[in-house]
């Protein structure tokens, strides 16, 4: 509900100039809906729109939005047909392979979509019906790359690597790669890849990529700083939820990674900065995986 200026869906959409170009991800099962956020957003000034037809959740799916939009290509080509014509900026499209393994409509819808003018897709490996079971189908999604002529498939899911990453690229034909949970659980991991294309191209100077232990806590110190300008009084409830992601990510010892998720102050988080980085290399870093939650069980139940 963006245009009706209600808080929370505001505060998803908040922004900085450095954030730039932003595009915004919509959803719901009604044109006119998805038209009033689309043009709501281009006159805020954002520069893309793109359609949630991936999303698998019930609340999502039972009103004719996210996933459920792919078993119906023709309202789905519709739909999409009418919100270009409504805006100027570029509409995208984010879609899983299907709704299940019997009925993968992604090829075809890309191929459509392509034809009306959306200028790119992006491809989650999987069916609806895996939520986010099993492993992500690169053939599936190759299938999708060459289903269209020139509009960029964008392949997604499960990547965690750099090698995960060239190895989708390989995999798939994609003309690029999207990162989800994997940029969570290392938030460095596009430079990685960055420096990986230049010392393929032989401009890079094959440079550690592994962040010190000062940049880290910058990462976490700028972290901070950016929710207090965004959120004021709210924000040391708010990063105390961090806490157990940055344990695990920078090895902080157990008793400070406690304090972080007690402060109140931002006074109190300074002195608890100043412990981490005396004390740095106490505890060993682990990678955060149990930490990423994602929908579990059966999807008609999310
Ligand atoms: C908690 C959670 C929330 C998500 N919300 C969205 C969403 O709002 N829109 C969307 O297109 N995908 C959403 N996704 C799916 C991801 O964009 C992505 O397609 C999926 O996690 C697979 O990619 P990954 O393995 O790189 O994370 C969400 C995933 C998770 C785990």
């Amino acid at each position: 509900m963006l245009w009706s200026g209600h808080g929370r869906s505001r505060e998803l959409v908040a922004t900085t100039p450095e954030d730039r170009p932003l595009s915004v991800q919509i959803f719901s099962g009604r044109t006119e809906d998805l038209i009033r956020a689309a043009v709501w957003l281009q006159e805020q000034g954002y520069e893309g729109v793109d359609i949630n037809m991936g999303c698998p959740m019930a609340k999502v799916n039972g009103s004719g939005g996210g996933a459920r939009l792919m078993c119906s290509t023709d309202n789905a080509v519709r739909m999409v047909e009418q919100l270009i014509g409504a805006v100027r900026i570029p509409v995208t499209v984010k879609m899983r392979l299907g709704w299940d393994a019997t009925t993968q409509t992604a090829p075809e819808l890309a191929a459509a979509f392509e034809q009306i003018g959306v200028a790119a897709v992006t491809i989650h490996g999987r069916t609806r019906a895996q939520g986010f079971h099993g492993s992500v189908n690169r053939d599936g999604i190759r299938q999708v790359v060459q289903a269209v002529r020139s509009m960029p498939v964008i392949a997604n899911g499960d990547v965690r690597t750099v090698d995960d990453a060239f190895q989708m690229l390989q995999d798939t034909g994609c003309a690029g790669v999207a990162i989800g949970r994997g940029a969570m659980l290392d938030p460095w991991i596009f430079r990685r890849i960055r420096q990986r294309v230049q010392t393929d191209a032989e401009t890079g100077d094959g440079a550690n990529t592994d962040p010190s232990p000062d940049e880290q806590m910058q990462f976490l110190e700028q972290h901070f700083e950016l929710m207090q300008q965004q959120h004021a009084e709210r924000s040391c409830v708010l990063f105390r939820k961090f806490a157990a992601w940055y344990g695990c990510t920078l090895g902080i010892p157990e008793d400070l990674e406690d304090r972080l998720r007690r402060f109140e102050s931002a006074a109190e988080f300074a002195r608890i900065v100043n412990e981490i980085r005396r004390r740095h290399g106490e505890r060993a870093r682990q990678v955060p995986t149990a930490l990423l939650k994602v929908p579990n069980g059966p999807v008609e139940h999310w």
